[in-house]
């Protein structure tokens, strides 16, 4: 299997993002972190290995954020990409991490500058290629948070900036302050709720990143609607669902996340899938 897989990855297509072309379908690193996506990896070593395979198979867009681990993700990928200007890292800050599964937004302009500079350091990087505001803090005006992403590119810590979790407001206001790049929100074929946000970055040429594409493993069980998709193609449910969110949109830029070299190989090969229309269609319609 792992000669035949060389840089499949291309086969989900393109997008461009400022100056880098990566391949849509990329690899989200949340799942590398402890339980709680807090403290250490179980099994570093694996972990490192699922980070150094996925360039191997094309994959050029690995997602993370200060707040995975804390910092545990980005120095994973600091230490196995190591020299790699190949790869896109995208880190993100905006969420302080008081436990584990504890997430509380934190969006003073200069906390949300520190931490873009400590990740340049953690990911041995010089420019951080996409860096994305994790939450928009609601106790700061969002106005100071988009104010400190223009500082960030003006400084050249970062070369493209993008949101998470936004509606089509908040992206519009945005906007006024720098080029929205990418927006990350929640969605997948079973959690359709920002499928107006997806066509707004789809009519102004956003990337969109859907994170939870499994929907946490759950898509990737056999047992379910996908099933009999999966058959017909020879594939698994996760792959019938990352190769549906690919054909959904030519924005759509999934980002699956594993903490196992299998299940990366696994969903790196959902890019060579093809559905019809009438499939997607016949998936789409047996969910909502
Ligand atoms: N912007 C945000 O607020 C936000 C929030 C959450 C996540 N994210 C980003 O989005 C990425 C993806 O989201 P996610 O990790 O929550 O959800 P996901 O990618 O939908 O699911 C990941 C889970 O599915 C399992 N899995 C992956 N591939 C599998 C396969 N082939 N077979 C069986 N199980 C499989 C993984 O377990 P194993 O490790 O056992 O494979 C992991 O527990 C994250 O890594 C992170 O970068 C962003």
């Amino acid at each position: 299997m792992t000669k035949n897989l060389r840089a499949i990855a291309s086969a989900s297509g393109t997008f461009k993002i400022g100056d880098f072309v990566i391949n849509r379908l990329g690899f989200g690193s949340m799942r590398l972190t402890g339980r709680g996506v807090w403290g250490p990896p179980a099994d570093r070593e694996q972990a490192l290995a699922t980070l150094r395979r996925a360039p191997e198979l094309g994959v050029n867009f690995i997602d993370t954020a200060d707040s995975y681990g804390p910092d545990v993700a980005e120095e994973l990928i600091g230490e196995a990409l190591t020299g790699r200007h190949d790869v896109l890292i995208a880190t993100k800050a905006g969420l302080r991490r008081p436990g584990p599964d504890q997430w509380m937004p934190h969006g003073r302009p200069e906390y949300l500058v520190e931490r873009a500079k400590g990740s340049l350091k953690k990911l041995g990087v010089e420019q951080i290629g996409l860096w994305q505001l994790h939450r928009i803090d609601p106790r700061v005006p969002m106005q100071d948070q988009f104010g400190a992403i223009r500082q960030l590119l003006d400084e050249g810590v970062i070369a493209n900036a993008g949101l998470s979790e936004v509606s089509i407001s908040e992206i519009e206001v945005a906007s006024q302050y720098f080029k929205v790049a990418t927006v990350q929100n929640r969605y997948n074929l079973v959690d359709r709720g920002s499928e107006d946000v997806l066509e707004y970055c789809e009519r102004n040429g956003i990337g969109f990143i859907p994170w939870f594409p499994l929907a946490a493993g759950d898509l990737a069980r056999p047992g379910g609607v996908l099933d009999s998709l999966a058959k017909r193609h020879a594939a698994t449910p996760g792959q019938i669902a990352l190769a549906w969110m690919l054909k959904r949109s030519p924005v759509m830029l999934p980002i699956p996340g594993t903490s196992k070299v299998d299940h990366l190989e696994q969903n790196v090969a959902a890019a060579l899938i093809r559905l019809s229309d009438d499939e997607f269609q016949e998936l789409d319609r047996s969910v909502r």
